[in-house]
């Protein structure tokens, strides 16, 4: 048996010793053990609950009180020190990690595709699935390669259809892509099936709808057996996947040396009222075979020439040529 003065004692004792470590607690360490020895589960504290069976009846109630006011005053202690400790503990983690989470991120400006690359990157594709290879040509040319051979002889006043920048008496800058036909042909034994996008010059005044530097796309295939059947087959496919379906396609009659017949190729959109001429095309002329040394009773094909500036400006609704060039980033930035 122990009576309450005993008790009493032990809790003065406890209290001092307690009070004597209150000075560190600011130490982690000194915290842990402090909570170990007075506050934790087999503490001191806990310790004099046990011994509440050794009291008389009547002294426990008061007994319970002592020990309780003890208890809450050292859980007191410790749980101020405690907060202290992890607020601590969380500056010195956030100053030294290498990435501090909470700073705003540095903004990286992403880079976006030119709307004719798009365009042109989409065009490539849909004939590459066709089994079209894409080929190249130089935008320096010859006047052989971008005229003569192509069935416009010297003095030929088609020659005037193209308002060519010369370089010196022989070369020129290419005012459009068909050139590259005449040099594929060359190289290759039919069946020749390629489109030939590229870069193209012409002494044209600037305008909404003129630039002295464009681009098209020429598309080829020569195999026996060809029609103009099959021109308006591949044509549909493309207005298909390019500009969606429902469109409607129309062949009207043109002129050019290199291809006969010729057409301009016009559509038009579902429930629109106009149509509009997106190409010239045509059979490629026999002239232009036998001049790369094709037999032209062997072979046939077709030909056309697109603007890819004028598709753009379709697709986007796009309404003057030189926002191409301009470089405004608001515009560029638009389509990607
Ligand atoms: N080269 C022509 C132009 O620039 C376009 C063209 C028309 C190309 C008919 C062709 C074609 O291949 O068959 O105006």
């Amino acid at each position: 048996m122990i009576a309450l003065p005993e008790l009493q004692q032990q809790i003065d004792q406890i209290r001092r010793d307690l009070e004597q470590r209150l000075p560190t607690l600011s130490e982690h360490d000194a915290l842990e053990a402090f909570r170990v020895e007075f506050v934790g589960r087999k503490g001191r504290i806990t310790g004099l609950f046990k011994l509440m069976g050794q009291l008389a009846p009547e002294a426990r109630g008061e007994a319970g009180r002592l020990i309780n006011e003890i208890k809450d005053y050292a859980t007191g202690c410790f749980d101020e020190h405690d907060q202290a400790d992890r607020a601590q503990l969380r500056q010195r983690q956030l100053s030294s990690d290498r990435i501090d989470l909470s700073l705003p991120g540095k903004h990286q400006a992403l880079g976006c595709l030119h709307p004719m690359t798009l365009v042109q990157r989409e065009i490539e594709s849909i004939f590459m699935k066709m089994g079209f290879d894409v080929a190249t040509g130089p935008e320096i040319e010859t006047e052989y390669y971008n005229f003569e051979a192509l069935n416009i002889p010297a003095d030929h006043p088609a020659r005037a259809d193209w308002d060519t920048f010369y370089i010196g008496d022989s070369h020129l800058l290419r005012p459009h892509t068909s050139p590259v036909q005449i040099r594929v042909m060359e190289q290759t034994t039919p069946p020749v099936r390629i489109i030939c996008p590229g870069r193209c010059y012409r002494r044209d005044t600037q305008d909404a709808t003129h630039s002295p530097v464009f681009h098209q796309i020429e598309l080829l295939w020569i195999e026996e057996g060809l029609s103009l059947a099959n021109l308006k087959y591949v044509l549909e496919i493309f207005t298909q996947e390019f500009f969606g379906e429902g469109y409607e396609m129309l062949f009207s009659g043109d002129f050019f040396p290199f291809t006969e017949p010729s057409v301009q190729v016009h559509i038009k959109a579902p429930g629109a009222a106009n149509w509009m001429e997106i190409m010239g095309a045509g059979m490629v002329d026999p002239a232009v075979l036998t001049n790369v040394g094709y037999d032209a009773e062997k072979y046939t094909g077709f030909a056309f020439g697109l603007g890819i500036e004028r598709m753009a400006m379709l697709r986007y609704g796009i309404e003057d040529i030189r926002s191409f060039l301009a470089n405004d980033l608001r515009f560029i930035k638009q389509f990607s």
